[in-house]
């Protein structure tokens, strides 16, 4: 019990102070009901009510259980106050919303996480030790914010070197361009740096969560396997598991799972996520299988029984919630915490306010979408920055800042200075909202037809291969 108490100190966002808020109203409860000493009792509670204080302070909200903080809750002078329209930014794993055309407010996003901006220094650091010009998710900031990457790379130039991992919720066979964002960086990152990298595909929390059969959420998983191997993965360095498979298969994941377990109480997942107590226990319990894989002991073909390789995670800013967790734990149960990189949300075709959403089909550019289809969706639907009339958008020129089109393409158009030079002319109104969706057909449709000649390849024998559990090949 007393694992979960920190001193109140510290908490460097709403969410953390919130976190600790909830541990140690449990702590006052705890002590009570032990009939603990009234020394003891009146501690704990002159600290809650300090945390409450502060909590007060920086939120502008009175603390409230099971009410996590929402994005209007940073106080006005610690956010870089944007103009007031992202003031509802809705991010955790399951919802990603905003008013603001422009997508959600990433810097503001960092003061709530209290994760640490990728600035130049840590881009320009990343280049040196990779010896690789950065990717250019990088450079544009598509991979925006970090925690303890510079500690990865401090040891990774003393020769420790380190492994990935990321992960996938199959929900339906369905995947998108979106989903692709993460594989694309991970596999950039496995090549430059010559490493490991473990994947999860937790179908598992997918039937936890979603109306689906075990079987279908299974099939999934190994469907969604094929596309993840299609984004080039090297078969010596990778390891996809399902949780369905690999959970029963692996005692000493399993003990991680469970040491996990032991380690958070319902309490503080209900601070972290939200759950309710109407929730069922698989889920209140499951971010113990997604923190599992942050641990090398959980892969023992991998790493001959280390628990001490350190872990890197890419991963879209929406899974952050497991992995504060995940590190909030592990120097608990002896291990080393995981580091993250995190990125933006991928824009729903409709505009920023939302991200890209595989049950909403016109919201998605899928990777099973024909050459006309990925035309027809991007001429119907994209959200444009343009003006009403050619004349108008002549005369005044379009937005590039709020145009999926163009936002699309700062993911998939990798030459800088075509980059620039489309958004100079379409905000100059040079460039007209026709011509710059065609210039995003033009990019997208190669890259789909490619990935889908890619995944024709792949066999059974092929995913099997990823998906059985063997030592893997790195220095
Ligand atoms: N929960 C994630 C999803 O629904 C899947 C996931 C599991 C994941 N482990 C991960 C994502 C690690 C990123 C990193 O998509």
């Amino acid at each position: 019990m007393a694992d979960c108490q920190g001193d109140g100190e510290g908490a460097s966002s709403p969410v953390e102070l919130y976190e600790k808020l909830t541990a140690q109203g449990e702590q006052v409860r705890t002590l009570k009901t032990a009939k603990a000493s009234k020394a003891d009792i009146d501690a704990a509670v002159q600290l809650l009510l300090k945390l409450k204080i502060n909590y007060k302070q920086m939120t502008g909200q009175d603390y409230k259980a099971g009410c996590p903080p929402s994005e209007n809750s940073v106080a006005p002078e610690n956010g870089p106050a944007a103009g007031g329209a992202d003031d509802e930014d809705t991010v955790d794993p399951w919802n990603v919303s905003t008013n603001n055309a422009k997508g959600v407010d990433y810097d503001k996003l960092i003061l709530r996480f209290g994760s640490s901006k990728i600035d130049k220094e840590l881009v320009d650091r990343i280049e040196k030790v990779s010896g690789q010009k950065a990717h250019h998710f990088l450079r544009r900031g598509i991979f925006f914010s970090h925690r303890d990457m510079h500690q990865v790379l401090d040891a990774y130039e003393k020769q420790k070197s380190f492994y990935l991992y990321t992960g996938r919720g199959p929900s339906s066979e369905a995947m998108h361009v979106g989903h692709l964002i993460p594989f694309i960086f991970t596999k950039w990152l496995q090549d430059v740096f010559d490493i490991p990298l473990v994947i999860q595909l937790t179908d598992d929390e997918k039937y936890l969560w979603k109306d689906l059969s075990l079987e279908d959420c299974h099939r999934f998983a190994v469907e969604n396997t094929k596309d993840i191997i299609a984004c080039g993965f090297d078969v010596n360095k990778t390891f996809i598991f399902s949780d369905l498979e690999y959970m029963g298969a692996s005692p000493e994941f399993y003990r991680n799972v469970v040491k996990i377990q032991k380690h958070v109480t319902f309490n503080q997942v209900k601070g972290i996520f939200g759950f309710t107590d109407s929730d069922c226990i698989g889920k209140i319990s499951f971010p113990a299988i997604q923190a599992a894989p942050s641990f090398s002991n959980s892969f023992p073909q991998i790493f001959n029984g280390r628990k001490d390789v350190q872990c890197l995670i890419p991963c879209a800013i929406d899974q952050d919630p497991y992995f504060r967790m995940t590190r909030d734990v592990a120097p608990r149960i002896g291990y080393p915490k995981p580091a993250l990189l995190h990125s933006t949300f991928f824009p729903a075709l409709q505009g920023a306010q939302t991200k890209m959403s595989a049950s909403d089909a016109n919201s998605s550019i899928f990777l099973t979408d024909t050459p006309k289809q990925i035309k027809n969706k991007v001429n119907k639907h994209a959200f444009s920055g343009g003006k009403d009339t050619v004349e108008e958008h002549r005369k005044y020129g379009g937005n590039p800042d709020v145009d999926v089109a163009f936002m699309y393409l700062t993911f998939f158009l990798e030459d800088d200075e075509q980059l620039e030079k489309i958004r100079q002319d379409y905000a100059s109104g040079a460039l007209l909202t026709g011509e710059l969706k065609k210039l995003l057909i033009d990019t997208l449709q190669p890259i789909i037809e490619q990935h889908q000649q890619r995944r024709k390849e792949v066999t059974e024998e092929n995913v099997k291969q990823f998906m059985t559990p063997r030592p893997l090949n790195f220095n």
